[in-house]
């Protein structure tokens, strides 16, 4: 991979961005190639995951895509969010028996809820400190 491939791809901000000169930027990827750090394969950009007439409100569903397993739902709201499946506390499959609240996904497991929009914890059961 070279430089401009990562320009074509949306990765043009390695090695310093566009004000870093060649040879900086080329020992920039290099030292990331060193790490086992470069970015994917794939472009950075927005890919389309589901058909949204899929997808309806309330719904959950699972999708694998670039080698991860994301939970799409659609909020009461109408609007769809995408976040990784599998919820930070231990591991449960959200995209599996996750339950859409609001404009949140529900974990099946202990009930934390994760807000759609930014993806944050905003409920806990039995903690009053909110996530
Ligand atoms: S695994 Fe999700 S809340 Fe515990």
């Amino acid at each position: 991979m070279c430089l401009q491939d990562l320009t074509e791809v949306g990765w043009g901000c390695l090695g310093g961005g566009r004000k870093a000169s060649l040879a900086e930027r080329i020992r920039e990827v290099q030292r990331l190639r060193k790490k086992g750090n470069l970015p994917p394969v794939y472009p950075n950009g927005w890919f389309a995951v589901l058909q949204s007439r899929e997808l309806a409100k309330g719904q959950v569903k699972s999708v694998q895509v670039f080698g991860q397993t994301l939970a799409v739902f659609r909020g009461d709201d109408g609007v769809a969010h995408v976040t990784d499946a599998y919820c930070p506390h231990i591991g449960a499959n959200m995209a599996v028996g996750g339950v859409v609240k609001g404009d949140c996904l529900e974990c099946p497991f202990h009930g934390w809820r994760f807000r759609g929009s930014d993806g944050k914890c905003v409920d806990i059961p039995y903690s009053n400190k909110g996530g």
